[in-house]
């Protein structure tokens, strides 16, 4: 039997996760929980513990944020909830971090984006401290200490009989932060809905190296983010999982609509010359396919494409130009 959490204040969160998501995440939180954020970026620390976090709104308005940054794990309070915002590559790590901080009764959560980072983080902590949840927010880092928020997006929280308790505190309290979040029994068809739209904007935008709304418009790499987005749909289909939207085309477009301004967090990775979610998104999307007999020949083209350009390799020498 699991103990309750520790529901007195103050509520200590930590979030794994220095980027657009961590950050936005933290500036909220801390208006209503103690929160430290934990990552390693240089720059992104130096900037936050001296000045703070600069966010730009929707509407244009500015806002400032105190926040408190550190690279110590040691430095991070017993933690009720462990927020996991980085990339799929760190996940691991993450967990055996989020170990040696976690509460015996505390929760981890994962929104990032992909497929494969929930079960990373049960394997380390146990299915009994480990939630799922995906996120529709989005943000991007402008420099360090400097976020401009594209627009507030719902999240959602699996739930699941053990975390049911833990779970509704914790949607409470980003309600509470002004995080719009709902309790949901259909996690899966979120998880491949969200999927879906990833594989389809995330690594066309990086290829392009252009924002969002450029796939808004009818063009051939439009096409090429619908089928992207069409193959997870079978996939998942193939698995009995049933897309939340009822037309995948009209719903990836929608949201290139809704987040024009927006620099894809894998665009924003290959920008820093960091690694990309390629292999969570597309990548397991490829490797579901192969393990149920379905093709999925635009996937395995842009995960070569965008691990290429990790590489620093020039597309057009795999003979596979995007346009
Ligand atoms: O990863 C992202 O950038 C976001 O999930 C989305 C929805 C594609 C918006 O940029």
């Amino acid at each position: 039997m699991v103990a309750k959490m520790a529901l007195a204040k103050p509520f200590n969160i930590a979030i794994f996760g220095i980027g657009a998501l961590g950050t936005l995440f933290g500036s909220h939180l801390s208006q209503v929980s103690r929160v430290t954020l934990f990552g390693q970026w240089p720059a992104q620390l130096a900037a936050l513990r001296q000045n703070g976090l600069s966010m730009t709104h929707p509407d244009g308005h500015q806002s400032h944020h105190r926040l408190t940054a550190t690279n110590q794990i040691q430095q991070i309070p017993t933690t009720d909830l462990a927020l996991v915002l980085v990339k799929g590559h760190q996940t691991t790590q993450v967990a055996e971090y989020a170990a040696q901080v976690l509460h015996p009764a505390g929760l981890v959560l994962t929104l990032q984006n992909g497929l494969g980072n929930y079960e990373q983080l049960a394997d380390i902590l146990g299915v009994e401290r480990t939630a799922l949840g995906i996120t529709a927010q989005g943000a991007t880092v402008t420099g360090p200490g400097r976020l401009r928020y594209a627009g507030s997006g719902p999240t959602h929280l699996a739930k699941t009989p053990a975390l049911a308790e833990r779970l509704v505190t914790v949607t409470d309290l980003f309600n509470r932060a002004g995080l719009p979040t709902t309790l949901v029994e259909q996690a899966d068809s979120l998880v491949w809905g969200k999927l879906a739209i990833n594989a389809g904007i995330n690594p066309l935008t990086a290829l392009l190296e252009l924002p969002n709304g450029v796939l808004a418009e009818p063009s051939q790499h439009q096409t090429m983010m619908i089928e992207a987005a069409l193959e997870v749909a079978h996939v998942a289909k193939a698995q009995g999982i049933k897309m939340p939207y009822a037309d995948v085309a009209q719903r990836v477009i929608e949201v290139c609509r809704a987040t024009a301004s927006n620099h894809s967090s894998m665009l924003q990775d290959i920008k820093r010359g960091a690694p990309t979610e390629i292999e969570a998104i597309c990548g397991h999307v490829v490797k579901h396919g192969e393990r149920l007999g379905i093709a999925t020949p635009v996937n395995m083209r842009l995960l070569k494409l965008v691990q290429a350009k990790e590489r620093g390799e020039d597309n057009e020498g795999l003979g596979m130009d995007i346009n």
